[in-house]
């Protein structure tokens, strides 16, 4: 192989690479200390499905979701007579936004701020992100609605899954004690000190542990579909667009090379 041939293909190499670290960028800047991995699976209809109704039946009241039509849920695998039933209020239609019946000054004044719309969310803050924010509320006095959280400190909302969850409350460890503990599950270095912070159940929900982990899991799953319902063509058009330039690029090289062959 020729010097020329071989800087080429290191030349297409550098390029490919390029191209498939731009389409993998997205990293997700998350504010706060350490984070849990989400394990979601966006092919999971069924994990799919569960979210979308816990969201219509948990965050609705206070979100809404104004990107996303209902009508978009039948390509989650629901019929539109299940929408209609399930998922919506009487008076909207199948074509409708996702809007919220809350008043915005009456949020305000209740919560100290508007709850967001929740269309986009999971593109802003990523997946385990909110996987950590649903499962560590814990109750805390000194808040006006008498909960915090680990993933969002002094959060304006309050932890209103908390009736399947129970109530946490986030205790101090103190060095010592601790030696011989594992590493529990939302246990956080608190920075500057020797302390560590727990959070332990007090009151136990009507969920497990793991049954809220998994019922986290589906919502979490259904707020990124929702931020962007298109990911599964997009990703599946990526790869197909790699395959081809990697393609043509080895068409190429041979090209030059059946072009030059007589002049070297
Ligand atoms: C009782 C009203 C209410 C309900 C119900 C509610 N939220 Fe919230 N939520 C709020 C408010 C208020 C905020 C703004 C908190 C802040 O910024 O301090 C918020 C903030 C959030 C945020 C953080 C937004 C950001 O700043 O990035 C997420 C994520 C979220 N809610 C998800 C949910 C999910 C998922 C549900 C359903 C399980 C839900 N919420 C149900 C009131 C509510």
């Amino acid at each position: 192989m020729s010097f020329r041939t071989s800087l080429l293909i290191a030349r297409g190499l550098a390029a490919l690479a390029l191209v498939s670290g731009l389409l993998a960028a997205p990293a997700f800047a998350n504010e706060g200390g350490a984070v849990d991995h989400a394990p979601i699976n966006m092919g999971d209809k069924a994990s799919l499905q569960r979210g979308a109704r816990t969201f219509a039946n948990y965050c609705q009241n206070c979100h809404s979701a104004q990107y996303l039509r209902y009508s978009k849920l039948t390509e989650i695998g629901l019929s539109e007579d299940e929408i209609k039933s399930n998922l919506m209020f009487a008076s909207e239609k199948i074509g409708d936004t996702m809007t919220v019946a809350l008043d915005k000054a009456e949020a305000k004044q209740w919560f100290g701020v508007v709850p967001p719309d929740l269309s986009v969310e999971a593109r802003v803050r990523g997946a385990d992100w909110l996987y950590t924010y649903l499962r560590t509320f814990y109750k805390d006095p000194s808040r006006p609605t008498g909960w915090n959280n680990l993933a969002y400190p002094n959060v304006g909302m309050p932890h209103v899954l908390y009736e399947l969850q129970g109530v946490q409350k986030l205790e101090e460890v103190k060095p010592a004690a601790e030696a011989g503990e594992g590493k529990g599950e939302g246990e956080k270095k608190e920075a500057g000190t020797e302390h560590h912070k727990k959070l332990v159940l007090a009151v136990p929900g009507k969920m497990t542990a793991l049954e809220y982990d998994q019922f986290t899991a589906d919502l979490v799953n259904y707020l990124v579909w929702m931020a962007e319902p298109a990911r599964a063509t997009r990703v599946q058009i990526g790869v197909l667009v790699i395959f081809f330039l990697t393609l043509t690029f080895f068409l190429m090289l041979a090209l030059k090379k059946e072009f030059w062959k007589d002049i070297h």
